[in-house]
């Protein structure tokens, strides 16, 4: 064999065709392995082929520190002299990768299958960068980078982020689901940010974000969360995208039951001092029943004024209370609060129910969630958007403060209650999630019809996915089951429209199971490794020890002293890079400047100045990175143009 410079080690024994022991050469003895990329060359069927890996693990061995006698001596003496430290045999673990061939030395590597093992003594050495790039160069135009391989950040990795559509323009055919997952402060929401952005390189590609905590919504009006530094909406702009947000009172929302519960989120059952849950939810479907009486002369899109809500109030008292209340006292005490809300015009029920009816309401531009998601999977190929629906508190309080003097009295007087709660949230996500699982199978019908052989090429970005597909979930929430059940089917039936899920998570435990096997793109950052967490990340990668012990050394990024040091380590299995296989791959994931110089992403600083949200304009329940804007940043308009 021959030595080369970048000789570190030689195929060893034992060794299989997944997992291979290798003999550390003595000039490589300080260097750092673990996580470093390597890489040897051998024979099959005449061809020369080019195995790549990561090492895992490192072991040593000195059979005289495991002599009785010797032991004895260290005991005394500390060392061995002339063994110790000399005698020392280090080998370490290489989980194979990616393999490529080719045909001769003028001919681009393709992929191959590892279908023999290399004679012991084969060279391996280090991958560089002009290697690895020679290696993936038939892939180049559908390559991105956002991060360094774990133990060497000489190296940057190659990674996939495919688009759904037609395999000839670098898409993948059809769609797959990808989770993001790790601790908070893991740096989930910018390897997101940077993934989404590549994603959105893709003119082909629409993309969805279904936005709870706000974030994505915050970014992309350029009020850039987080520390990264990283350009989202500026980056987005210099991409040319379409991109939207719409918040609650953006959209106009639909159907009674949706209403009812509007009506409870809002406060109607306070303002009438209905007690107890099961009144409550008679109240509502009393309003429901009341509209839909043939002789009201109302629909659910035609509530406001002052009119809708005497009728409803009257009748409400006249023919329901018995049905609210049995006993005599409940049902009087609700015609007083009845009669003390018409008494007075200036009762809040009045200006909350005015809010509710505005958002069923026809009037403006608002579009519904159905139409939105439908406009979005239909739209035109080359410069299809991206839309955000930001379902925060503080996002949506904002949005309420935007409409003006309207709804004045409804904000003062809610001062501690939340108006768009977690129930009414769950409602919104659930009209998305079945509405995008329903018409991306017509709109795909539709085209076959027609000749048409694209498929809706969308990705929904979708944050804290075990609150809408938790692992467990209680008997008797029913509303929870009901959108569990309605995620778990569309993340089982869209993939074959186009329609692609990636999830971010803090968990993978405690994430519905189904969700997990349907998954085929795993990025694992910082601080799954314990308990049933730890577990879950076992089975998604395999069994491999050693990848499971690489992952569990990765260090907190919140440990280190100083911003400049930190380090945000990934583990990322699946058809993620032209690198992997049957093996995770490691990688520190790249600061914002690297993510754009070595993408080439175009960043228009046209845009508004950066701008950092400064004190909370009011108290706001929301806790996380999001923060509150003044009503100084509001005037600068929120809605991007
Ligand atoms: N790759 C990175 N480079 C630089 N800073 C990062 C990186 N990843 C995360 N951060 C920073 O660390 C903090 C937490 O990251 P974030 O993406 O919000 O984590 P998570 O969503 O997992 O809670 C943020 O201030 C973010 O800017
Ligand atoms: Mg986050």
């Amino acid at each position: 064999m021959t030595i080369h410079n970048e000789t570190l080690a030689v195929i060893g024994s034992p060794s299989t065709n997944d997992e291979m022991t290798l003999d550390i050469l003595e000039r490589a003895k300080d260097a750092r392995l673990v996580g470093s990329l390597v890489r040897f060359t051998t024979l099959q069927d005449g061809q020369e082929l080019c195995v790549t890996g990561q090492i895992t693990s490192l072991s040593m061995f000195n059979k005289w520190h495991q002599n009785d006698v010797m032991r004895n001596i260290i005991k005394s003496n500390g060392s061995v002299p002339h063994l110790s430290g000399s005698q020392d045999v280090r080998s370490a673990t290489l989980s194979p990768g990616a393999v490529f061939g080719r045909a001769d030395k003028n001919s681009d590597w393709g992929f191959r299958v590892l279908g023999n093992l290399p004679p012991t003594g084969t060279a391996v050495e280090r991958l560089q960068q002009s290697m690895l790039e020679e290696l993936v160069h038939s892939q180049k135009d559908n390559l991105f980078y956002v991060g360094r391989a774990y133990g060497d950040g000489n190296v940057r990795l190659p990674m996939y982020f495919k688009h759904f559509g037609d395999p000839k323009t670098g898409g993948q055919g059809e769609a797959y689901h990808t989770l993001i997952a790790g601790k908070t402060g893991s740096g989930k929401s910018t390897v997101a940010k940077m993934a989404l952005l590549c994603h959105a390189r893709h003119a082909d590609e629409a993309i969805l974000i279904v936005d709870p905590k706000g974030e994505f919504a915050d970014e992309i009006s350029n009020y850039q969360v987080g520390s990264s530094g990283l350009q989202f909406a500026n980056i987005l702009k210099g991409l040319n995208r379409k991109v939207q947000r719409y918040g609650i009172t953006q959209v106009r929302l639909e159907g009674y039951e949706l209403f009812e519960d509007i009506l409870l989120s809002l406060g109607i059952d306070a303002a009438l001092n209905i007690r107890g849950a099961d009144n409550k939810i008679e109240m509502a479907t009393a309003f429901s029943e009341i509209i839909r009486e043939a002789d009201s002369g109302l629909t659910l899109d035609t509530l406001r004024g002052r009119a809708a809500f005497t009728h409803i109030l009257e009748k409400l008292g006249a023919d329901y209370a018995t049905r609210i209340y049995k006993g005599k006292e409940g049902q009087d005490a609700l015609q007083a609060e009845i009669e003390r809300i018409l008494d007075n015009q200036k009762h809040r029920a009045w200006s909350a129910w005015e809010f509710v009816a505005f958002l069923f309401s026809k009037d403006g531009n608002r579009q519904t969630i159905g139409s939105i998601v439908h406009h979005l999977m239909a739209s035109d190929s080359g410069n299809r958007p991206l839309v955000v629906l930001d379902l925060s508190v503080s996002g949506n309080r904002r949005d309420l403060f935007d409409l003006g003097d309207q709804f004045k009295e409804l904000r003062e007087a809610d001062e501690e209650r939340d108006l768009f709660t977690d129930s009414l949230q769950k409602k919104i996500i659930y009209r998305i999630v079945s509405s995008m699982r329903r018409l991306c199978e017509t709109i795909v019908s539709e085209r076959v019809r027609n000749g048409d052989k694209r498929n809706v090429n969308t990705l929904v970005l979708f944050e804290e996915a075990h609150r809408f597909a938790p692992k467990s979930i209680a008997a008797d929430d029913e509303d929870g089951k009901k959108l569990k059940a309605k995620l778990v089917e569309a993340v089982r039936e869209t993939r074959k429209y186009g329609l692609g899920w990636a999830f971010i998570d803090q968990t993978i435990g405690g994430l519905d199971k189904e969700i997990i096997q349907q998954i085929r793109c795993f990025y694992i950052g910082y601080g799954l490794s314990m308990g049933e967490e730890l577990q879950a990340v076992r089975e998604i990668v395999g069994g491999d020890q050693g990848d499971v012990a690489l992952y569990r050394s990765f260090k907190d990024p919140a440990s280190y002293g100083s911003v400049e040091e930190k380090m945000y380590p990934w583990m990322a299995f699946g058809p993620i890079s032209p690198m992997s296989a049957n093996h995770p791959l490691f990688f520190n994931a790249f600061g914002a400047e690297d993510f754009v110089k070595f993408n080439n992403m175009p960043v228009d600083m046209s845009n508004r100045q950066f701008k950092r949200p400064t004190m909370a304009m009011r108290k706001s329940k929301s806790t996380g990175n999001v923060q509150t804007l003044t009503m100084n940043d509001l005037a600068n308009g929120f809605l991007d143009d």
